[in-house]
């Protein structure tokens, strides 16, 4: 979005509200100009395109009245540790983090803090500089913030190489101790594996910190505030990924115990009641209860037909919680979508946070730290992380033990490649489902079909990937498309392009399988996928062979649809149109449906894909990889295929290609007389099939 800039107040920026709700920041938030971030709000602009910037926001944008600037959302992390030279801090630490909670803080930025903050009782401001930050970019500040003065870097924070450099030029001069006596860098330190899990989940972090402190602190300030009474959070997240790690650490910066209650050698309900009564009765505030593994009960592996005896416990235990004042319960799931509604929709949880399975970043931090002990060659971080996509810090932790297997003999330093080759026998235990399989192959791979693939962008990626024109032209993405159309016309073939085109975490899903002759699994199987597609947001969930799942109610002669498109109907109807979770479905019936569905604000763009055109299939003739002999006329071949549908070309051309192997122990390339014979063979069955 493109803005004039113009003298305002710091710290925080003004704009117009409708350009910023068209930015996708409706009550203000972080932007990105210049060099810097700043952090802006509605506000009263006499022009519309107005940026009201301070000095000390002009000053690090390197922009100056008047000037036209592009400004950009920016979601940023929350830093760990900046460093800041200039004035000298105030003495008590916690002045800082106060005046510049929630500010973005970029490397080289001024900050300016103002002297109300700060309890020394000096009357001027105070200018800060930035000259270091980790991670080493743009971030807020949060209140697990460190915020330290250059040279009184204490603790193991390893110096990088390029922090002089970053310092721009003729800003404050490096003080003389620095340049008289170059401090030693400490040795980079390997992160812990608690550090390389919490990696990136500073925000998750900071949320369980503040629930948390509420929820423990002595002074019992849930009700001296007046709030409702709370027993504690939900925490969803792979098993292996931090979820223990991110409660004491949590746990830690407020200064609570952590008990832990271990559900994995608990095989009745009157046993668990044991466990959670015992926490309950002998901690003494300020404590976290942290019920871990919980689907090991309350799931359908674990104790299922004590299931609502199960739920009724963890109900009691709840209220206990909530009923003792500085006392927190967090209950660990990997899945909340595994646990009975009394406990996910129960008011005493009134939140859900989760814990998404490593990404790239994470990943190469935990190799790091498992490795950090054994002896190794120069690692390639980045290729592991690269390579172990769908693994756990557990997995991560096992394939490198199944590495130093086979250096232990010989005690020689362990490789890149011994590492790969480990990681490769290791099963990912995430799967590729939990993280949504991106086709191989694009649009260009899609023959014809230049209408739908059309749509399909329309009303697919644009959402995706400029949310910010959607709102400002006021318009809600479809929340749900179906492609219909005949048998072997590419429904399934172009959507699985299209996830790849999107870029998006696809989780395709055929009808039949999530029917389950259990009653209510089914409707299980909905809510997860749907609970899935949308913590890997911005994602595809597609719906195949739609009709089987979700036929017109009352028509089957079991129940248990019935239930699964209520359940559907729930579920889309819950999808926000932010277009971050997209729902398409594909069938050859539409017909078959349940009508309900196809309802606007559902499944509300219907694409129909007809039978192939000439033209659609001489294009396909180009795209496929058969090797045609120079005796092949591919437009007399498009000629002669009318009537067959996309899958029946492809499926010709295969036969034409056995048929020459057969032929010819040498042929390379499928002649004229081969697809002839194939014709005249699909000819027949078309012909027997009227
Ligand atoms: N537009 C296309 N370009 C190239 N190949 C295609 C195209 N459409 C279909 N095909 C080929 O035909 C095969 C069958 O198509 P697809 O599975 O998408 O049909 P469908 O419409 O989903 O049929 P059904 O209704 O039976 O599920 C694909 O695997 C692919 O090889
Ligand atoms: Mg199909």
């Amino acid at each position: 979005m493109r803005f004039t800039v113009r003298p305002g107040t710091d710290p925080v920026a003004s704009a117009d509200a409708t350009l910023l709700a068209a930015m996708g920041l409706p009550g203000g938030g972080v932007i990105a100009i210049g060099s810097t971030h700043v952090m802006v709000r509605p506000g009263t602009v006499r022009e519309p395109t107005g940026l009201l910037l301070g000095p000390v926001g002009m000053r690090n944008a390197r922009v100056t009245e008047g000037q036209a600037i592009e400004a950009k959302r920016a979601v940023l992390p929350h830093a760990q540790r900046i460093v800041v030279a200039g004035d000298e801090l105030p003495g008590n630490p916690k002045d800082l983090i106060a005046a510049l909670h929630g500010t973005p803080v970029t490397p080289g930025d001024v900050l300016s803090i103002d002297a109300s903050y700060l309890s020394n009782g000096s009357e001027d401001a105070i200018e800060l500089q930035v000259v270091e930050m980790k991670p080493p970019k743009a971030a807020t500040v949060g209140v697990a913030t460190v915020i330290v003065a250059e040279g009184d870097q204490t603790t193991s924070f390893a110096v990088t190489s390029a922090r002089v450099s970053k310092r721009p030029v003729g800003a404050a001069a490096p003080s003389a101790t620095e340049t008289s006596q170059p401090a030693p860098s400490p040795p980079p330190t390997a992160p812990s594996r608690a550090d390389a899990l919490l990696a990136g989940l500073e925000s998750e972090l900071e949320l369980m910190t503040g629930w948390l402190s509420l929820l423990t602190s002595v002074e019992d300030l849930p009700s001296a505030w007046g709030l409702p009474q709370v027993a504690g959070i939900l925490l969803q997240g792979p098993p292996g990924c931090g979820q223990a790690e991110l409660v004491s650490r949590a746990a830690e910066t407020t200064r609570a115990r952590v008990h832990e209650v271990d559900l994995d050698l608990v095989f009745k309900p009157e046993r668990l009641l044991d466990h959670l009564e015992k926490a309950v009765k002998t901690t003494s505030p300020p404590t976290v209860i942290f019920v871990n593994r919980l689907e090991a009960v309350a799931g359908e592996e674990g104790l299922s037909p004590f299931r609502t005896q199960v739920a009724a416990i963890l109900r009691w235990f709840l209220d206990a919680v909530a009923e003792k004042p500085g006392i927190a319960a967090v209950l660990g799931v990997a899945s909340v979508a595994r646990l009975d509604s009394t406990i996910t929709s129960s008011p005493l949880l009134p939140r859900t946070l989760s814990i998404p399975p490593p990404d790239l970043d994470r990943r190469s931090l935990l190799f790091e730290a498992a490795l950090a002990k054994v002896p190794t060659d120069d690692i390639d971080y980045g290729r592991l992380a690269a390579r172990s996509a769908g693994f756990s810090g557990a997995d991560i932790v096992a394939a490198v033990v199944h590495a130093s297997t086979s250096v232990a003999m010989s005690r020689a330093p362990l490789t890149t490649e011994a590492v790969v080759a480990a990681v490769e026998e290791t099963t990912p235990s995430l799967g590729s489902a939990s993280l949504g399989e991106i086709p191989s192959y694009g649009f260009e791979r899609v023959a014809g079909l230049e209408d739908v693939k059309q749509r399909l962008t329309e009303a697919v990626i644009w959402p995706m990937t400029q949310p910010e024109r959607f709102a400002q032209l006021g318009i809600e993405p479809p929340r749900g498309i179906l492609l219909h159309g005949p048998p072997g016309t590419g429904k399934t073939f172009v959507v699985r392009a299209l996830a790849h085109e999107a870029g998006a975490a696809f989780f395709p899903v055929k009808g039949a399988e999530l029917l389950d002759k259990f009653v209510g699994e089914s409707e299980r199987g909905v809510r997860e996928v749907f609970a899935r597609a949308r913590a890997a947001a911005p994602s595809i969930l597609f719906f195949d062979e739609f009709d089987a799942l979700a036929p017109v109610r009352g028509s089957s002669t079991s129940s248990v649809t019935d239930s699964v498109v209520a359940a559907l109907l729930t579920e889309i109807d819950g999808v926000h149109g932010r277009g971050d979770v997209v729902v398409v479905a594909a069938s050859n019936r539409r017909d078959l449906i349940d009508p309900a569905l196809l309802r606007s604000g559902r499944f509300e763009v219907h694409i129909e894909l007809g039978l192939p055109e000439q033209a659609a299939r001489r294009a396909l003739l180009d795209i496929v990889d058969v090797p045609f002999g120079p005796t092949v006329d591919l437009d007399e071949l498009a000629k002669r295929t009318d009537g067959m549908s996309f899958a029946d070309v492809t499926g010709l051309l295969r036969e034409a290609a056995l048929a020459t192997l057969r032929s010819d122990d040498h042929a390379l390339e499928v002649g004229w007389a081969e697809i002839e014979g194939a014709l005249d063979h699909f000819g027949e069955r078309v012909n027997n099939d009227n």
